[in-house]
């Protein structure tokens, strides 16, 4: 159990011309047993900081402290974290057991027989008993993560970080994973910095999201706090799938006007308005077909995607293409002209050049996310 701090963490690598900012200025408080997730698209510093956090890299300037005290001049064994690798990371020439007891045989004064009954309860706990004796090359690639979970698990650590555990497993196994991890970490109540680059994984295991974009973070909250009431325009695009709608508008009197695109600014936007140009976002699941010439847009259907229970439908207004997520099997044809409805409380306005939002969604709506109405009512 452990409260997890970054103070304006900096890392550079390289120096001169060839100096990479992979972390800024990055601020971000985990509380005690929270499970965080730090997601964004490669490249954007999240297995840096991880790395920092667990030991693995030196922190160029900035803080980390866990339980209050500075842990950056700490050696990672004395860190008291556990870290789980996508590649899983195990000592092939040793039996899984072995590859869970080694942790423990290096850190702490345990005997061999309480080490053995530390990783046997794990083991019962992931469900591995059977496979102790095996050595990684005859274990599955789930199975393997598995034991690297069990090897995190069985030394208790204060915290656990994860650097896309899942990644190297095929889609069901990810989603069985998914939950089994997020209710380890539940019974177990352990502070996890969970990192993934799927808005997926991050919407559905997190208590709160901190979204990561060029090593700065762009914001922090309830996942669905970030679906509904993004703070930028990075965030709005990455959360939420398929990605939200962007449109450059122009204000012209009380409507906003732009190629294809006529509607009225919105009561909630209109008094902080100063400035003419902005980038009008609506999400695909918030907005519905509609006769042609009645609602925001009018334009030629491009392709529709049927999903079964719901269709991605692309529509041509002119400049741009705005995705439908409409409900049920397919409704429209190729070619064919469509209205699209934009309800008036789901349209978030940005500006143009910062990409901050200067007007989204008063509140977030009650209903459970998993409530599929919740997302499109
Ligand atoms: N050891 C290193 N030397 C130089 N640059 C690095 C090193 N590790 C990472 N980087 C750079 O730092 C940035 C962030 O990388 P990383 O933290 O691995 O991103 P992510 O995990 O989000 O995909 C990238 O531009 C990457 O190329
Ligand atoms: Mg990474």
């Amino acid at each position: 159990m452990a409260q997890l701090e970054l103070n304006s963490l900096e890392k550079r690598f390289g120096g001169g011309d060839e100096q990479v900012e992979a972390v800024s200025e990055l601020s971000l408080s985990v509380i005690d047993g929270e499970f965080l997730v730090l997601v964004g698209p490669s490249g954007c510093g999240k297995s840096t900081t991880l790395n920092c956090v667990a030991g693995l890299e030196s922190v160029t300037d900035g803080e980390i402290r866990i339980d209050g005290e500075v842990v950056n001049d700490k050696r990672p064994e004395e860190r008291n974290i556990a870290m789980v690798f996508q590649s899983y990371a195990l000592y092939p020439h040793m039996t899984a057991a072995q590859n869970m007891e080694f942790g423990l045989k290096m850190t702490t004064g345990l005997s061999k027989g309480e080490r053995r009954e530390k990783v046997e309860s794990t083991a019962e706990l992931l469900d591995i008993s059977e496979l102790l004796d095996k050595k990684p090359k005859s274990l599955s690639g789930g199975q393997k993560q598995r034991v690297a979970l069990g090897r995190a698990i069985v030394r208790d650590p204060a915290v656990f970080l994860m650097d896309e555990p899942l990644s190297n497993l095929d889609a069901s196994l990810r989603s069985t994973m998914r939950t089994e991890i997020q209710q380890l970490q539940d019974d177990l109540d352990v502070t996890t910095v969970y990192v993934t680059h799927d808005q997926t994984e991050a919407m559905t295991m997190a208590d709160r999201i901190a979204i990561l974009y060029d090593g700065e973070l762009q914001q922090v909250g309830q996942p669905l706090e970030c679906y509904y009431r993004p703070e930028n325009r990075f965030v709005a695009e990455f959360i939420g799938e398929p990605a939200m709608n962007t449109l450059p508008v122009e204000r012209r009197g009380d409507r906003l006007v732009g190629s294809g695109v006529d509607f009225p600014v919105p009561d909630r936007a209109s008094g902080g308005l100063s400035r003419g140009q902005f980038t009008l976002g609506i999400r695909p699941e918030a907005i519905s077909l509609v006769e042609p010439n009645t609602g925001a847009v009018t334009g030629a259907v491009e392709v529709v995607e049927p999903l079964g229970e719901s269709s991605h439908v692309y529509v041509d207004i002119g400049d741009s293409t705005v995705t439908v997520k409409t409900e049920g099997p397919k409704s429209v044809d190729r070619g064919q002209r469509v209205g699209i409805d934009f309800p008036e409380d789901r349209v978030h306005l940005f500006d143009p050049d910062s990409g901050v939002a200067v007007a989204r969604r008063a509140s977030i709506p009650n209903e459970r996310p998993s409530d599929r109405t919740a997302l499109t009512d």
